[in-house]
Formats: C-alpha cells, structure tokens, sequence
C-alpha cells in the first residue's frame, strides 16, 4: 500500500480558502462531499453499509447492488479470513458503483436481544466482534475503499437513540465496548469512524472531546475522518473542538458559515479546521480520489468518475463471474444447524415436500433500516429447494399463518396511473380550498417515495388504477404519517391517523409506519383514491407514501389447516418462520422475542403432524422457541441475503453448516440478562451490569443454545490441548487430556498472552469444519480468549493453534477452558 505524501496534502490544503475548507466539511448533499477543484479533490462519495453498498441514493430509485448476509451470519462464521473475504467482495462492489466510503461495520454489541439493529452488529461478545470487524476492515479496504467503522460508542439499542445518555464506567467502556473500535483502529487500521447519535456519560457523542480527540485519535493514533451519523452534529463550537471531522447530511448543518465566522472571531483555531480538511484528503489520497495520486497497488482505478464533478449515477455493473457463489458460500458459512435427530441431510429420492410458514413465502433476506440494499435478486428457499430437489419431488408451498404488519409493495403493474397509463400512481397535491396546485406521476415500486410539502399544501392525493388478481377481501396498506381515507367504489370511505412522535426523520423515513384497509371488489380495474392530510407541524416540509397489497385468501382457520393436510402427506416438512425487516430494523427496538403472530402454534402444530419436520429460523436475532425440541431438526439461517434460499437448500441436502452462535440464545424472556433497552425518564440508559453482558450473564438453565453452539454434520472428540508460551518459542506448558471432565484443578496467576494448541478428531464419516473456542475462566466467570477453525476429513486428528488475546491486568487464578461452546468445554489447561 503506497504510503501517504503528507507534504503533498498539506500543499493542497495551502491551496484552500477558508471557505472552501470549511464547505467541504459538511455534505454537498446526503452522500457526497463537495470537489474542490484547487486542491485536486474529487467529491468523495458515501455509502452504506454493512449487507452491501446501497449507493448515493435511498427510496425507490436505490441501484441494484449485491447483497450480503447479514452480520450476524458473518459472525456466526467465526473466521476473520470469511470476513476479509466478505469485506473484499464488497469493496470491489462499492468500488464499481463509484463509492469511496463505506458506512460498515456496525461494531456495537448484542447488549439485549431487543436492540432493533441486532442483526447489523456482530455479536454480544467484543473479542470476537473485533476479530470479524478486523477482517471485514481489511478486506473492504484492501479495494480502495475506506470502511467506517460505526457507531462510536455505546449505540447498543435504538430506542430514543438520538438523545439517551449511556451510562458506562470506565472499565466497562475499556474492556467491553471500545475494544472493537479500538481494533478497527490500531489492528484493521480503519480510515474512517461514525460518531454515534447517543450520549455517553452525559456527554453527546459528537461533542465528546474525551473519546474523539482524547482516546480515538491521540491514544489509538486514529488519522482518518471521524464522521457524524447522519444529523447526529447538532452543534458548531462543541462539535468542532470535539473532533468530529465531517457533518453529514449536507447542504445544511450546524457548521457552515457558524463555523467560518467561529474560526474568524477566534473561538475555534484555524488549525482544527485545517485538521480536520487533511484528514479528509487523506482519506480521498486513499480511496483514490485525489488527483494525480494513483490508487492503491493491485486496485483498478475508478472508471466513469469524473474528477471534480461529483459522482454519476453509474449504471450497475454486471456482477462478476463467480459472486453469486461466494455470496452463497457466506451464508452456509454462517448457517448454525441447532439441532439435528438426523433427519438432516435430507435424503435422496423424496417424493413430497411440504414447504410452509410465512417466511417460505416471504422469504427476508436482508434486515430493514439504512443498511438495506436493492438485491439485482433474491434466491428464495422455494428455488433453491427446488434445483437441489430435482423435478421428481413435488413440493407444496404453504405460508400456514400471517405475522408480518406490514404487506409486501404492490406488484409491478398492478396499479396505473388513471391520467398516463404508466405503472404508479397521480399524485395531487391541494390548498385547503381544494385548488390542485400540482400534479406529478409517481412510482411507489419498490417500497415508498417522498413528497416535498410546499408550505401552501393542505391535502394530497393519491389515484390509481388497481387491477385486481381475484374477487374476494382485498388487504391495501399505506405507508407514512398524517390522516390518511381511502376511497374504493363500493366501500364506504376509511379513515386512520398516525402522527410522528419526535423529530427523527430517519425513523420516518427508515421504518414508515403502515396501516392496512380492507375491501372487497371483484376481479379487474378499480380506481381507487387515498386522501392524505399530512403532519404539519415537524421540523421538515417532507412525508412519504408507500402502497403495499394482499390478494384476497382464504380465512387464517382455512389456511392452517390447509398448511396441516399439505405437511401429514408429505415426506418431509420443511417449516420457515422466521421474522422481516419491519420488525428487525433501525431506530425501533423490539419490545419482546415471541415470533411475531401465531408462528409458535404453526410449529407446533406441523410437527405433530409430521414427525419428519425440520423447522429453519429465517431472523436477524434472537427470538423464543419454545418448541426447539419438537422438530426433528432445527436450523438457524439468519437473513442470509441475496443467495440466501439455494444457501438454505444446500445445507438442508448436506452442506457443512459453518455457523456457530454469535449471541446467546434464550430460554425465555424472564431469563434475558437485560431485557429493557428504554431510558429512564431522565434520558439515561444505566450500563449497570458491567462486562455482565451475553454468556457472561445468564443463568446456565436460562440458556436455551449457548453462544458458541452449532453442530456440524460430522462429530468431534476433543483430545488434547497444550499451552504454547509463544514468548519461549513454542514450548509446551501445560496440558490436560480430553477425557477429563473439565473439573482438572489448577490455575496459574499472572498474565495471559500466548497459544494453545487443540488436538481433535473428526469421529464421524464426513468431512467437516470445527470452531474450537479457547475461554479464560477466572472467578466462576467466563471470556472468550481466542479461537480457530478446524477442517478433517473422517476419522483425522488434527491441532489446530488459537492466539489467546492478551487479557487486562490479571488479578486472581485462572485457567483456559476449550471446547465447542461457552457451555460445552471439555478441556482444560491449568497454565498459559
Ligand atoms: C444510521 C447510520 C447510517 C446513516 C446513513 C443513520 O440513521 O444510524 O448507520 O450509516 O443513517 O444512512
């Protein structure tokens, strides 16, 4: 990687007014920076995020791009060589669609099983969060494109996110919560840090000077951009001195001409700004945005970007030959087969599956919030299940039961416009006096569009044409806030209202609220018309609309037992459930784990009907199986993305599934370590429990699958281990043999940095992959201290070395426990 000529940057910031400085330290726009032609500067363009870069834009125009397993799934592999692969792939993606940052990792950790972007974070563990956000770093960066490691710090939760003040002492901040920053900085050498929305310990994040300036950038040496979360800069002065770098959205913000005027009269020096304008061309020198600098060695320059014009909208390129594969490769990967009675691999030669649950239907591959992406496709298991299958197995598809709040976006061509016969919608927009003041063609496909409210409006007004699949009771949502009638001939008028709490309009704006209306009509052309008072009195001029649609079906009894009849005749069941990305997504946390409707009862049911079930979990996080013993297999496959159905197909048939929990799952919600994410009436969301986070917290009998569980198809007998004092070149310490119990006395004081060398064997008659994971125990507690994967073909033995993470200052006996889950360590070594 070329080295940085840093006399060269600070020639080109020679060249810069203070104005042109400071304009470049807020957003041109929501995603690109301003070019400054004196200085060479092309304008930087940002992008998230962690499932795959959605682009400059978001709503209905969002390019295609390819789209990732979720993090959790990336976690589940436990492997950073996975996540450097993963970070690689998209970096080249982000580098094709002419993005220089992007907004990934998410490194906060699994705190509560509530937090809404669970799903976005790796795991409630920061050891093996930093090693999988390191990878990712690496990866992503090994393209040319800067990662941006986010949301620094204490992010943990969504609710009242822009306002709570995290309360975490310093201990808990150093050994739980910065060190994944911390090895994004100082390991992964990230050129990019999000400062978050919260508050931690009273102070706002994008004001904190403490951690900004103090730790980020003069203790861990940190010399990229610290940029805000989108709106998260509400200040000048504070923010400024703090360290943030960059505001992001743009045009407007808190800087601006306050800042020229706060650098003029003296209250903020001119070298904080000069400051911050270097790390920005640092950071363009990197991403190959600076001209005259080459990119980075063995990375292509960025074609069809122009120099100093801002980004285009580049056409999505075709996806290389093999992505399609390696983005499957990731998901089985990340596949965690919780159980298995050994109806798994299916077997050969089946006559009749049955496909039921909501999620086998309506599949989610991706989680909701500023981390979605427009898949080019999305494989779903009905496909996948169908090319490994083969055409002489009849599979019947039932969805069983209906949770999902939301209905899916009206299909392309359903709806017209009454005035153009295009595909979408006319959109009114009124005085209070009824005067049409303008009038557009929309498309809602395929989620929501924005309207700008001229401060005249007083009423919009949405027709269409819809054309109607069947007769019967037909279910039409709309998206978005205000009083909302809708008109159907035939139908008296309905009324709802919805008002926005708050002024977050990326809540709005990520997780639109809906309301479904009910009609019946019969087959063919209907004009409809939806009457919409906006909300008038938030802070912006803007509201969105979004339209989705059910066809007329059977009754939710009718339904059921349709599902039932389809499972008792078929050879095997095959039962998704599973949640979606209006129930997983930003700026919402959940408020409890029970599967969203009757799913639970679905389950139960399919399995009394067929004692050959396998029940897959199609979820971001956590949620209650009460029935976890009831199928016959159980598989968890996360939102595994674009390729994520011939993902799932492929391990139902006998693909190692690589997974293992990243976050503990539990019994019940009584036996959730933290089970509130909400602020106290002042605001203050107490970390009271420490490091007593995740397996470090609960009760052995509240753990349903322990963090670390996932079986593979093979079985393993741990033999050995041997600690290795790396220091004293390789010797062996100490060790126990496996068939001891894990109750082998002896501990050691002192510090802990070294190895441990594993010996196993695959006992079974396939060939597989296992994660051997090393814990320090100390006091009855436990910490992840390293771990490794191990692949054998049947009947091998190998040793496998796991680096054990240098632990803080020791203080009291210890000893390291290994084996195949935080509640399944079979063997212990009494020194290190
Ligand atoms: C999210 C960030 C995201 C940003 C831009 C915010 O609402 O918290 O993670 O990168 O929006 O979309």
């Amino acid at each position: 990687m070329p080295l940085i000529d840093e006399a060269d940057l600070l020639r080109r910031l020679a060249a810069m007014t203070l104005k042109e400085k400071v304009a470049l330290l807020t957003g041109a726009d929501a995603w690109t920076l301003t070019p400054v032609a004196s200085a060479g500067l092309a304008a930087l363009a940002l992008s998230d995020g962690p499932v795959g870069p959605r682009g400059t834009s978001f709503g209905a125009d969002t390019p295609p791009s390819l789209l990732f397993p979720s993090p959790t799934s990336l976690a589940a592999a436990w492997d950073e060589e996975t996540a450097y692969e993963a970070g690689r792939l998209m970096g080249a993606r982000a580098r094709e669609m002419g993005v220089h940052v992007l907004l990934a990792p998410t490194v906060n950790l699994h705190r509560s099983p509530l937090g809404g972007r669970h799903f976005e974070c790796y795991s409630e563990d920061p050891l093996l969060t930093s090693r999988i956000a390191v990878g990712f770093i690496r990866g992503v960066q090994s393209a040319g494109v800067a990662a941006t490691v986010k949301h620094f710090v204490g992010n943990d939760s969504e609710t009242d996110r822009m306002t709570y003040d995290a309360r975490i002492d310093e201990r808990t901040l150093r050994e739980v919560y910065l060190p994944p920053f911390e090895a994004a900085v100082r390991e992964a050498g990230v050129w990019a840090v999000m400062a978050a929305y919260n508050r931690v310990n009273g102070e706002s994040m994008t004001e904190h000077r403490d951690l900004l300036t103090g730790v980020l950038k003069q203790e861990w040496g940190f010399d990229g951009v610290v940029v805000s979360d989108w709106t998260a800069a509400r200040s000048c002065e504070a923010t400024a001195l703090a360290g943030l770098d960059l505001v992001m959205p743009g045009p407007d913000g808190p800087w601006g001409d306050a800042l020229v005027a706060a650098v003029e009269d003296g209250r903020v020096p001119a070298e904080v700004v000069d400051d911050k304008v270097l790390r920005i061309l640092r950071l363009a020198a990197r991403t190959g945005a600076l001209e005259g600098v080459p990119a980075l060695e063995g990375v292509p320059a960025l074609e069809g970007v122009p120099a100093l014009e801002g980004v285009p909208a580049t056409p999505a390129p075709p996806v290389p030959g093999d992505v399609r594969d390696r983005l499957r490769e990731l998901a089985i990967r990340g596949s965690v087969l919780l159980r298995n009675d050994g109806l798994l691999p299916l077997p050969p030669g089946l006559r009749k599956v049955a496909l039921i649950g909501p999620n086998a239907v309506r599949f989610t591959a991706q989680g909701g919030g500023s981390a979605h992406v427009t898949p080019e496709h999305v494989v779903t298991p009905l496909e996948g299940l169908r090319r490994v299958l083969g055409a002489d197995t009849e599979i019947t598809v039932h969805a069983g039961v209906f949770p999902h709040a939301k209905l899916r976006p009206l299909p392309p061509g359903m709806a017209t416009d009454p005035e153009t016969g295009e595909h979408g919608v006319r959109l009114e927009h009124r005085t209070a006096d009824g005067t049409v003041l303008t009038a557009e063609h929309r498309d809602p496909a395929p989620w929501w569009f924005p309207i700008i409210l001229a401060d005249e409006v007083a009423e919009l007004v949405v027709r269409t044409r819809l054309t109607l699949p069947a007769a019967g009771l037909h279910r039409l949502s709309v998206l978005g806030t205000g009083r909302h009638t809708l008109r159907v001939p035939g139908n008296a008028d309905q009324f709802h209202e919805r008002l926005q709490e708050g002024d977050d309009i990326a809540a709005l704006l990520l997780n639109p609220p809906s309301h479904t209306f009910t009609f019946t009509a019969g087959a063919g052309p209907i004009d409809v018309e939806l009457l919409i008072s906006p909300q008038r009195n938030l802070p912006y001029p803007v509201t969105l609309t979004g339209l989705g649609y059910e066809p007329p079906r059977g009754t939710d009894e009718k339904e059921l037992e349709a599902a039932l009849t389809a499972a008792r005749a078929a050879d095997v069941a095959i039962v998704l459930v599973g949640s979606d990305a209006d129930t997983e997504t930003e700026s919402l946390d959940r408020t409890g784990l029970t599967l969203p409707g009757r799913q639970d009862d679905l389950v139960r049911q399919v399995c009394a009907a067929n004692p050959r079930t396998v029940v897959v979990v199609n979820a971001g996080a956590p949620w209650l199986m009460p029935w976890a013993h009831e199928p016959a297999a159980l598989l968890w496959s996360w939102f595994p993305g674009q390729e994520g159905g011939d993902a799932i197909a492929d391990v139902l048939t006998g693909a190692e599934p690589g997974g293992r929990l990243p976050t503990t799952f539990p019994a019940t919600e009584a036996d959730v370590p933290i089970l509130s994410t909400r602020p106290d009436d002042d605001g203050v969301l107490d970390y009271a429990e420490g490091d007593r986070i995740g397996y470090r917290a609960y009760r052995p009998e509240g753990v349903l699958f322990p963090f670390g569980h996932g079986l593979s198809y093979t079985t393993w007998e741990y033999l050995r281990a041997e600690t290795v004092d790396d220091a004293a070149d390789g010797s062996v310490d100490g060790s126990v043999d496996g068939s001891v119990d894990g109750s082998v006395d002896g501990s050691v004081d002192g510090p802990v940095d070294g190895s441990v060398e594993v010996t196993l064997r695959n006992a079974g008659d396939r060939p597989g992959r296992e994660v051997v994971q090393a814990y320090l125990e100390q006091d009855g507690a436990l910490r992840l201290a390293g771990f490794a994967a191990a692949e054998a073909a049947p009947g091998q033995t190998i040793t496998v070395r796991i680096g054990v993470a240098p632990r803080k200052p020791s203080s009291g006996p210890h000893r390291l426990r290994i084996g195949r889950s935080a509640a399944d360590l079979p063997l212990t070594c009494t020194a290190i």
